[in-house]
Parts: C-alpha cells; structure tokens; sequence
C-alpha cells in the first residue's frame, strides 16, 4: 500500500484495453499492406497476401469483441455527470496553468473519444464483416463498404494520434495508468480534481 498512488484502472480494464490497442495495431498494419500499393511490403512481415488477409480477418473479430467490452465497462464513467467541458478539456490540455471546472474520473474530452472509438469501431466492424461475405452484398453496397471502411480508418487514425499522445507525452504521468494500473495523487488532484480515486 503507498499513501502515493491512486487506483486508475482495474486488471480487467487494462486488459481489454491492451488486447484492443494491439489488435487495432494490427488490423491497421495488415489493412495497410492490403490495401495501399505503397504498403504491399507489409504483407511480407505477416507471411504473405493471403495469411495477411486471414489475420486481418481473425484479429478483427478480436477488435470487436474488445471495443464492445471496453464501450461496457466505461459506459458509467462516460455517463457520469461533470462540471467540465470540451472547451475546458482542450484549454487545460494546452495550457497547464488553465484553471477550469475540475473534471471526474474521464474528463469531457475523454467522454467524447470513448463515444468516438465506439461509434467508429462499430462502422468498422459492420462494414468489415460485410465485406467478409462479398457475394450477399452488391456490386455498389460492396463498393459503398469499402468506402466507409477505409473512410472510418483514416477519421478514427486521425483522431487516435491525439490520444495516443495524450496518453503518453502529452499529459505525463498518464501512462503508467495502462502500465501499472496506478497514478500519482498529484496528477489525479491535477487533472481530474473531482474524481475521488481509491489509494493503491
Ligand atoms: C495505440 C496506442 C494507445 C495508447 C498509447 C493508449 C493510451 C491510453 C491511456 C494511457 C489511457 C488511460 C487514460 C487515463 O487513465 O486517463 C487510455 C484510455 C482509453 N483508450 Fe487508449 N491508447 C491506445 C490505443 C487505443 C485504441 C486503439 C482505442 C480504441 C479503439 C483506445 C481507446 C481508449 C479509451 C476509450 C480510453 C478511455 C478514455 C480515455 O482515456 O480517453 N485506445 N488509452
């Protein structure tokens, strides 16, 4: 026990979120080598066109299991009343004096990515598994599929930049979080002032 440390997130919420970054990680690379001429290389790494296409295929059906389990067990964090805004996330995110409405456990900002992941992952997922069985779809609904799914990766890559680099440099102290399952009181009094953390 350390009077230091606050519980973040608990084994299970780490877990899932490990197994859905790294299968996001890897649908990405395996789409891009599938799908992007300048990317073909990529297919070499996971064994070959084929093996690449059954990989992307498989670890999909992981990503979506995963980004519904994370969606449920964030759920009551996401809903969770809070003073702050998306105007005082962003403006305590580039100004480390901003003092703004304290946030709880996720601050508005983190809601609305957990909304973001979970709206695109589904897109993603749908149109994936759709394409998965060509031949009940038409020729322009397959066309369509393709199209939001590429469409939804490139928004939600985009988007995910940004939270990866808050969940690293940006906001120090943040990833230990998914490393350790801990935060310091100071960052929690820091950045989410009213989130009444458990000691660790
Ligand atoms: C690829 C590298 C990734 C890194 C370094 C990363 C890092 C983190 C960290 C450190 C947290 C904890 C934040 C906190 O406790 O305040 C977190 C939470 C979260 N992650 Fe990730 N993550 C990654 C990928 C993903 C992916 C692929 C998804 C979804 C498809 C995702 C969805 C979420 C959500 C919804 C949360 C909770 C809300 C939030 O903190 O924004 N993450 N992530």
């Amino acid at each position: 026990m350390s009077h230091h440390l606050i519980k973040r997130l608990t084994s299970g919420e780490r877990v899932f979120h490990w197994v859905n970054m790294i299968s996001f990680i890897t649908l990405a690379l395996t789409g891009l080598g599938l799908y992007a001429k300048s990317f073909f290389w990529l297919t070499n790494v996971f064994g070959g066109v084929d093996l690449s296409r059954t990989i992307h295929h498989y670890v999909g059906l992981v990503f979506i299991v995963t980004t519904l389990a994370l969606f449920a067990q964030w759920m009551k964090d996401y809903t969770a009343p809070g003073e702050d805004t998306l105007g005082s996330t962003i403006s305590s995110y580039l100004d480390p004096d901003f003092k703004g409405p304290p946030a709880g456990k996720f601050n508005a900002g983190q809601k609305l990515f957990g909304y973001i992941a979970f709206l695109f992952g589904v897109v993603m997922a749908g149109t994936g598994v759709a394409m998965w069985f060509p031949f009940t779809l038409g020729r322009g609904l397959q066309q369509w599929m393709y199209f939001l799914h590429n469409f939804a990766f490139i928004v939600f890559g985009g988007i995910l930049l940004i939270h990866i680099y808050l969940g690293t440099i940006g906001v120090p102290g943040t990833w230990r979080a998914m490393s350790r399952g801990t935060v310091t009181k100071e960052w929690a009094r820091k950045n989410h002032g009213a989130w009444d953390g458990e000691e660790a």
